[in-house]
């Protein structure tokens, strides 16, 4: 199917669009994708090589979201001790408000807990409001303020919000 028709069917078929859905631990070989996806995403887009570093870590857990044959999404943690951090979280934008990224989120937190991880903690802007509904459905709690933190692509100095999940 041509792309164009493709990603029509996957806005006005969004149940279709999801049946074949797969969401899996992410290897070496997505480095890729995951950097074209992080770069549509983020103003300070990773590299092929940064996601190649990170992937290569035995700290890192990364999982990729699939569609058909299409990478959709990914969440991305590093692990220290009984703690992880989620380090990037991205859902493709013609795919974003279909509760994708919570079926991620849950996938995600369901393996850190099963290495026996104890805390998840994360760093959002605090306007991102689909990111924070996401985490804030998900159970995460804003400990935290980081002024100024972040800068936008015109250079305007965002906060950053600290939130935490306990996984026990
Ligand atoms: C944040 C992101 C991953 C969410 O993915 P998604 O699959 O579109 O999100 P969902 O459809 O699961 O919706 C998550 C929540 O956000 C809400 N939401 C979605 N779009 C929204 C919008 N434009 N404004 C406000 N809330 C919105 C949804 O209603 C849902 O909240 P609810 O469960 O209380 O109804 C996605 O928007 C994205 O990739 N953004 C760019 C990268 C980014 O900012 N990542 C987070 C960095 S911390």
């Amino acid at each position: 199917m041509a792309t164009w028709l493709s990603d029509l069917a996957a806005r006005i078929m969004p149940r279709a669009s999801t049946t074949t859905r797969a969401i899996e631990p992410a290897t070496l070989r997505d480095a890729s994708a995951l950097s074209a996806l992080h770069r549509a995403s983020f103003h300070r887009g990773w590299g092929t090589g940064e996601f190649e570093q990170m992937l290569s870590e035995r700290n890192i857990l990364a999982h990729r979201l699939r569609l058909g044959g299409h990478m959709a999404g990914f969440i991305i943690s590093r692990i220290a001790a009984d703690e992880a951090e989620i380090l990037s979280v991205a859902i493709d934008a013609k795919y974003r408000g279909r509760g994708l990224s919570r079926d991620l989120l849950r996938t995600h937190l369901g393996y850190l807990a099963g290495h026996g991880l104890k805390t998840v903690f994360l760093e959002v802007e605090e306007n991102n409001r689909p990111a924070r509904a996401l985490y804030e459905r998900a159970g995460f709690q804003t400990v935290g303020h980081r002024e100024r933190y972040y800068k936008d692509a015109g250079g305007e100095q965002l906060n950053a919000l600290v939130m935490k999940r306990d996984l026990s």
